[in-house]
């Protein structure tokens, strides 16, 4: 947890989401409180609820927004579960939510499986209370199940020889680490570039492992009822394939006006000075 979170596309999110006259605000992935505490600071009547399903971005957060004392409750738990989770805490509604996707810096580099080079247990869980890890995955999966989730949630268009890869490999004996399956990808891959061979590869398993695509239809679906009329919901996602769901789910409800109709992306100094944020899209919707 040494490497600190460097939340993106801050202002945007503070200008676009929330209002001054805002009273509730629910950060559905609060991490390490970046969008938070900017929040807090920026808009002193606001009160916040902050979820996130890691322990560890909850420990961070809570140090994080330590001054803000009386304004945050911190709660853990998945936003699939948005409508019980607030639910159990008599909030029926509220005036914005944002869903800043994916991991966090810190989860990358804690040595739990979700970085090329970790030498530790292959587990890629955001929430450890669950059961399915990335190691049940890679050494259970079938070939055909291996590589609809590598071709799926991975976009990658070498997902049989992965998958063949994999499965051959485990053979022999258990993938346990994420520095043996990035090594079997790259073997299988035979392609070096700027860009690690094993990054769709490992963002497929992660998706599959935190069932990250159900979550974001579930979650923005309770976002969309539970939020007051004319509050809004702002989500930053950081590939096609969430992005897509945000955009189509924005577009079909009828009880939605869409702010962005493009989404908004860092500029050129944001990029330089986090480069995590270059495939960052903000997509912002009002309820009517
Ligand atoms: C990109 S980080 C958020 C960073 C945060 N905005 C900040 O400024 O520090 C995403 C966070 O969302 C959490 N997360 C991802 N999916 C989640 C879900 N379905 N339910 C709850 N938390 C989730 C992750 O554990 C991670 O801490």
């Amino acid at each position: 947890m040494s490497v600190a979170h460097v939340p993106v596309l801050l202002e945007e999110v503070a200008n676009n989401l929330v209002s001054g006259k805002d009273k509730l605000f629910i950060d559905a992935t609060v991490g390490g409180g970046g969008h938070s505490s900017y929040l807090l600071e920026k808009y002193p009547s606001l009160n916040l609820i902050g979820l996130d399903m890691d322990e560890d971005a909850l420990t961070t957060a809570g140090g994080r927004l330590r001054g803000f004392e009386g304004r945050v409750t911190l709660v853990r738990g998945n936003f699939r579960d948005l409508r019980e989770l607030l639910g159990g805490m008599n909030v029926l509604s509220f005036d914005g939510i944002l869903f800043d996707l994916g991991f966090s810096t810190f989860q990358m580099g804690g040595g739990r499986g979700f970085s090329f080079n970790d030498d530790t247990f292959l587990d890629m869980r955001m929430d450890d209370r669950q059961p399915l890890t990335a190691y049940d995955v890679v050494n259970s999966y079938s070939f055909e199940a291996l590589q609809k989730v590598i071709t799926e949630y991975g976009e990658e268009y070498r997902a049989a020889r992965i998958a063949k890869a994999i499965t051959e490999e485990r053979r022999k004996r258990p993938i346990s680490t994420a520095k043996e399956l990035s090594t079997i990808v790259l073997k299988a891959k035979r392609k070096t570039g700027r860009v690690h061979p094993a990054t769709k590869t490992f963002q497929a398993i992660r998706i599959e492992v935190n069932g990250e695509l159900d979550n974001v239809r579930s979650g923005l679906a309770d976002a969309i009822d539970m939020v007051r009329p004319t509050g809004r919901i702002g989500v930053i996602s950081f590939h096609s394939l969430e992005d897509r769901i945000v955009k189509e789910m924005f577009r079909m409800s009828p009880v939605l006006s869409i702010i962005t109709k493009k989404p908004i992306r860092p500029g050129r100094p944001e990029i330089l000075m986090n480069p995590r944020a270059r495939s960052a899209k903000f997509r912002v919707a009002e309820k009517k």
